[in-house]
């Protein structure tokens, strides 16, 4: 498949996805979008993948949605065409997602970066929800999934002044994993992915999928979950070999199974 908007690639075992429109600081078209829950998904699905990576380039992440698409729009236009759909689509993957920022993520492409499950930052990367400039506030997650990460003030403050914080900031915040020289940021988010692309893939998907419930139920119902998916690992081969490799102590060969 080829893509416009993107560039794919995959090895080993990582699945890498690098939003590709550099003079518009990888503006979130629709078309760029289309491209990006393809190429996500295609990867979700290929059982060689086991951790995807997405990235922008040191400039920017994304510095939000095409502000050009949207200029003279309706409300009509906006809901028959402005299709959230394609956010859910990415937040239904249940491959790890580990965002690689530097730069601008800005509007959509913070909240891109806040639908991946790890974030490595550059020293340079700069994050913000500054849509309340333009008139509008942020529609893809942006009040809900930035105030769960960063808490209300820190969201309060970058929803209603639309300022933009540092990487710095947003690692003490809790909003990324940590801060990376820029020459070092795209390295080190490909060795945590391949890091998790070497653990049992079912062990992986089903550990991603308890931690994101803890957002959307009780404690009660959490730990419910995560009990279930703890009895289901017994099941599978992978974690006979894992058991077996440390007793035998050598490094678990994992299928998949
Ligand atoms: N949509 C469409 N085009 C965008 C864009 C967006 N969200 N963000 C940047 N661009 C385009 C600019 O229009 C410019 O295109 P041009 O060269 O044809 O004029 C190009 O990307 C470079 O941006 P520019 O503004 O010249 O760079 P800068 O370094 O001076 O400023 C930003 C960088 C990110 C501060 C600034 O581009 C910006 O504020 N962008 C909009 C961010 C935003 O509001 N996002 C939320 C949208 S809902």
């Amino acid at each position: 498949m080829t893509y416009q908007y993107i560039l794919t690639g995959a090895e080993d075992g990582v699945g890498v996805v690098q939003l590709h429109r550099p003079d518009v600081l990888n503006a979130l078209s629709r078309a760029l979008m289309d491209e990006l829950v393809e190429a996500m998904e295609a990867f979700d699905r290929d059982e060689g993948v086991r951790c995807i990576l997405l990235t922008g380039n040191q400039r920017a992440f994304a510095a939000g949605a095409d502000v050009r698409e949207f200029a003279d729009a309706t409300v009509v236009d906006m809901y028959l065409a402005y299709r959230f759909q394609q956010w859910e689509r990415i937040r239904k993957i249940t491959t790890p997602l580990v965002a690689a920022v530097s730069g601008y993520a800005l509007g959509g492409g913070c909240e891109l970066a806040m639908l991946c499950d790890i974030i490595i930052a550059s020293e340079t990367a700069r994050f913000g929800q500054p849509e309340i400039n333009l008139g509008i506030m942020p529609g893809a997650g942006g009040t809900q999934r930035l105030t769960r990460a960063v808490g209300k003030c820190v969201a309060m403050e970058m929803v209603l002044t639309g300022r933009l914080i540092t990487a710095r900031e947003a690692a003490a915040a809790g909003l990324v994993n940590r801060v990376v020289p820029v020459e070092l940021y795209l390295d080190e988010a490909k060795s945590v992915a391949r890091e998790i692309a070497s653990k049992a893939p079912v062990a992986v998907r089903l550990a991603k999928e308890a931690v994101l419930r803890a957002f959307d139920t009780t404690l009660e119902g959490g730990l419910d979950y995560e009990r279930k998916c703890f009895y289901l690992l017994f099941a599978t081969e992978d974690r006979r070999e894992g058991v077996r490799a440390f007793l035998d102590k050598r490094s678990p060969k994992f299928t998949g199974r």
